[in-house]
């Protein structure tokens, strides 16, 4: 049989079904050799058959009009073909045929968000001296480079790149191996520098202590890159601190000091001559409960309590327990940038951070820009399955060869 097409652009394994049985609510049932099983409902079913209200060939996506939806449509018959799976529809007694390998997917949740990316890997100083590192020239050349310094990225938080040319459109170049570049108030790109009319404490030389950037943005950046162009301050060493093992931490011996961090709000505020963005959140936002949280940690955007008069005090108390941990030994690395390094760091899980320095001494030039999570998931994933595909081509290639030999 012709292999059925998939809603998407996987090349996937024929994973042939073993039985498969229509179960009284009107929907099938498969079950694979291994025992691995898969309900399948039969509206979800139907608009993912190919043809006009279920997939179009030609987007891949589905063209249902969900008000034409008979929801009284039920599977009648459910067999085997080759090992995919092959239903009768009713009313209309259409037929239709799933790829295996595609239901094996979804029964193995591979579909899910998160399922085909890193799983974080929370660390100390303990356990991370300094960030991962790979090299600069080849991510900007190879794909292969580029999907392992994402794997690092997503593992731990933050990746560094080193040896790459010191020009002002670096950060970019990299940025854009990777996707479309946010742009913000501050610029698709910017400078991180002393500034004499500074619009960022950032652009100054005072301590940044463990913080994450643009928590006055309903979504901040996802991801952060800041390149090093010049560095010969004494002083100005970067910090990194992962906030997931810092939350984990005040979990388990700070509870109280972590409900607060994570219910408590606060409004964040980020003005310029000619911007005024406002968000309220906490301080650890846990979203809709999956990891990564949001981390909102910059102290010089903190604008106001959003909290009842009686709590701002122990609010307070949480953010001054948060500022010792984030900022310790214990769970903060330190690390010198030098020109040609780029640093990239998930800006919503890992707090940044830069100890004071003497401007007088030297020239300390960053250039930064940031990318939406969405943009490093899609590449993530995207590269593996590119380099999946020809890894197996060139499995193929060499079974062509030996049979040949
Ligand atoms: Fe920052």
């Amino acid at each position: 049989m012709l292999q059925p097409i998939t809603p998407d652009y996987y090349d996937y394994e024929w994973t042939a079904i073993e039985s498969v049985s229509c179960s009284n609510d009107g929907g099938a049932v498969v079950v694979w050799e291994d025992g691995k099983k898969l309900k399948c409902h039969p509206l979800w079913l139907r608009e993912n058959a190919l043809g006009p209200g279920g997939i179009d060939p030609r987007s891949k996506e589905n063209d249902l009009n969900i008000v034409d939806l008979n929801l009284g449509t039920r599977i009648a018959q459910a067999y085997l073909e080759d090992g995919a799976l092959v239903v009768q529809f009713e009313p209309g007694g259409r037929q239709a045929s799933f790829h295996p390998g595609w239901l094996r997917h979804v029964a193995e949740g591979e579909h899910q968000p998160f399922a085909s990316l890193p799983e974080p890997q929370i660390w100390r100083a303990t356990d991370l001296t300094e960030p991962p590192t790979h090299d600069g020239c080849s991510v900007l050349e190879s794909d292969e480079a580029l999907a392992e310094w994402l794997d690092d990225l997503l593992g731990y938080g933050l990746a560094r790149l080193t040896g790459l040319p010191t020009n002002i459109q670096t950060v970019a170049s990299v940025a854009r191996r990777v996707g479309v570049l946010r742009e913000t108030n501050f610029g698709a790109t910017w400078h991180v520098s002393v500034d004499l009319n500074p619009n960022s404490t950032a652009n100054t030389n005072a301590e940044l202590p463990a913080h994450s950037d643009l928590p006055s943005r309903e979504t901040p950046p996802g991801f952060q890159l800041l390149h090093c162009l010049e560095n010969t301050v004494s002083g100005g060493d970067s910090t990194m601190t992962d906030g997931l093992a810092v939350a984990e931490h005040l979990q388990t011996k700070e509870p109280d000091v972590f409900k607060l961090l994570t219910l408590r709000k606060w409004t964040f505020s980020n003005r310029d001559e000619g911007e005024d963005h406002r968000w309220t959140g906490p301080v650890i936002d846990k979203g809709d409960g999956r990891v990564p949280w949001t981390f909102r940690a910059f102290h010089p955007v903190r604008g106001f309590p959003a909290m009842p008069y009686k709590e701002i005090n122990d609010a307070y108390s949480a953010l001054q327990y948060l500022g010792h941990v984030s900022n310790s030994d214990e769970f903060q690395i330190r690390y010198q940038l030098v020109p040609g390094d780029l640093i990239a760091f998930d800006n919503r899980r890992v707090l940044h951070g830069r100890t004071a320095f003497d401007s007088t001494s030297g020239i300390r030039k960053l250039q930064g820009t940031y990318l939406d999570s969405d943009e490093v998931y899609s590449r993530a994933r995207v590269l593996r399955r590119r380099l999946a595909d020809v890894d197996s081509q060139k499995s193929i290639h060499a079974a062509r060869k030996d049979s040949n030999a």
